[in-house]
């Protein structure tokens, strides 16, 4: 069925053209740090303290404005906290991060006067359900936890969707935190509220929106994790760059994703802050995904396919939005709408991410569409997708794209093993 006829915008809609990301703090010189060596991290990391004060960038929403403190060593500063947890809190982490962090989380906590319980979930995108959700509320019953506690979520991005989603839902609402260590966290999930849990059905399909606080993003943190998370990451910080923000592209393809993957700290401090700037200009304009945010939704129509496809889990997240970034690069110019230069270099810095651009093997096209089928931004019956259009920097949402073009991009992908 194609689309509607009508007359096709030049560009993107006012709205959704590329701005230059607003900035919150003073305009971070655009660096381009050379790739640094990786110090040898200990298997326990150590605290560290702020050698100096953290960037702060402000997510501004109005009464429910909150500060996204990055820096090394932040995790361990109780003034991180002060002013964004209550009297009690309810720390929400898992099996992986718990023995890596959750002392040192708690010593903060616990010196800013707060009193300190936990949670530890199983690891992983596989337990991003339901009834692991339920092991939040059950720990927070026995505690006997009321609306004045606050939860924070010390973790992925999986414990932040699980921990915020809990606390939307807790006694009708309770405050939260995020406290995000992993880079898909850092730049993405731990910012703008969406939280919720999978259902085997479809990705995040059960949730709530629900602003964290305070994001306390400790770039430390972050040594402890392996390679392939790292990169996985990565694609949200390409995306950003694609959709609005050239240059951030220019910046990584110029050497900060080689710098980031050999975890030079402040080439991660870079990614993070104009990430966090680009997403909390995005979510103060359209904090219910009225309009623009769906534009962050950039390869994940295609990429939630690859997930459900897979079982979760099985592709990460990160990766599973790299295929569906390199697949709606091919459509936007199989569309005509870039060029293929602009195609050739999206697919290019992924694959310098060390992430994957091709389709796993065994997904058919109609597997595709049916998946994609129930996407959270189905109107009508058709399928709304993020492309790019314009020079790089620019998107548009639409449904109105030629259905023969979607068709030989899922055709090709899926032939191509
Ligand atoms: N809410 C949003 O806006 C939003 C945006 C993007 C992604 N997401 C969601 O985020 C999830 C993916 O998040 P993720 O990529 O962080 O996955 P994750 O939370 O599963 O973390 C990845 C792995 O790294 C481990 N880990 C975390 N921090 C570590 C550390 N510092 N050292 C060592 N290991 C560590 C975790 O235990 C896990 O095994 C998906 O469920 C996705 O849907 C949500
Ligand atoms: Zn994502």
């Amino acid at each position: 069925m194609r689309a509607p006829a009508g007359p096709r915008p030049r560009g993107p809609p006012p709205a959704q053209r590329t701005q230059p990301p607003a900035r919150a703090t003073a305009p971070p010189r655009r660096m381009r740090s050379p790739p640094g060596a990786r110090s040898d991290a200990p298997s326990i990391p150590h605290a560290v303290t702020p050698a100096t004060a953290p960037a702060v960038v402000r997510v501004d929403l109005g009464a429910r404005s909150y500060p996204i403190s990055i820096g090394a060593g932040v995790l361990d500063d109780l003034a991180s906290y002060a002013g964004h947890v209550g009297k009690r809190a309810l720390i929400v982490t898992n099996d992986v991060v718990g023995p890596l962090y959750l002392e040192r989380v708690t010593a903060a906590l616990k010196s800013a006067g707060v009193a300190v319980d936990s949670v530890t979930l199983p690891d992983g995108e596989a337990h991003k359900d339901l009834a692991t959700l339920n092991l939040i509320f059950d720990a927070a019953l026995a505690g006997r936890h009321g609306r004045d506690t606050t939860l924070v979520a010390l973790g992925g991005g999986v414990v932040g969707d699980m921990a915020g989603f809990a606390a939307a839902a807790y006694q009708r609402g309770v405050p939260f935190v995020q406290v995000p260590t992993t880079l898909m966290a850092a730049v993405d999930s731990s910012v703008g509220g969406k939280t919720g849990v999978n259902h085997h059905a479809g990705k995040n399909m059960i949730g709530a929106f629900h602003q964290p606080n305070a994001v306390i993003c400790d770039v430390a943190a972050l040594d402890t994790l392996p390679d392939r998370e790292l990169a996985s990451g990565l694609s949200e910080v390409v995306k950003y760059g694609l959709i609005r923000d050239a240059p951030l592209f220019d910046w990584l393809e110029a050497g900060g994703a080689a710098a980031i993957l050999a975890r030079d700290r402040a080439a991660l401090t870079h990614a993070i802050r104009e990430s966090c700037v680009n997403k909390a200009a995005v979510v103060a304009a359209d904090e219910r995904e009225g309009g623009v945010r769906a534009t962050l939704n950039l390869g994940h129509t295609f990429g939630h396919a690859v997930e459900t496809a897979q079982g979760y889990g099985t592709f990460l997240h990160g990766e599973a939005v790299s295929v569906g970034t390199a697949m709606a690069a091919d459509l936007s110019c199989r569309l005509g709408w870039i060029d293929a230069g602009v195609r050739d270099r999206a697919v290019g810095l992924l694959r310098a991410c060390r992430l994957p651009v091709t389709v796993p093997s065994g997904m058919t096209p109609t597997q595709f569409r049916d998946l994609m089928a129930v996407d959270k931004k189905v109107q009508d019956g058709v399928v709304r997708l993020v492309l790019l259009k314009g020079p790089l920097g620019g998107c548009v949402v639409t449904g109105d794209y030629d259905p023969a073009a979607l068709d030989a991009t899922l055709g090709a992908f899926c032939g191509r093993k």
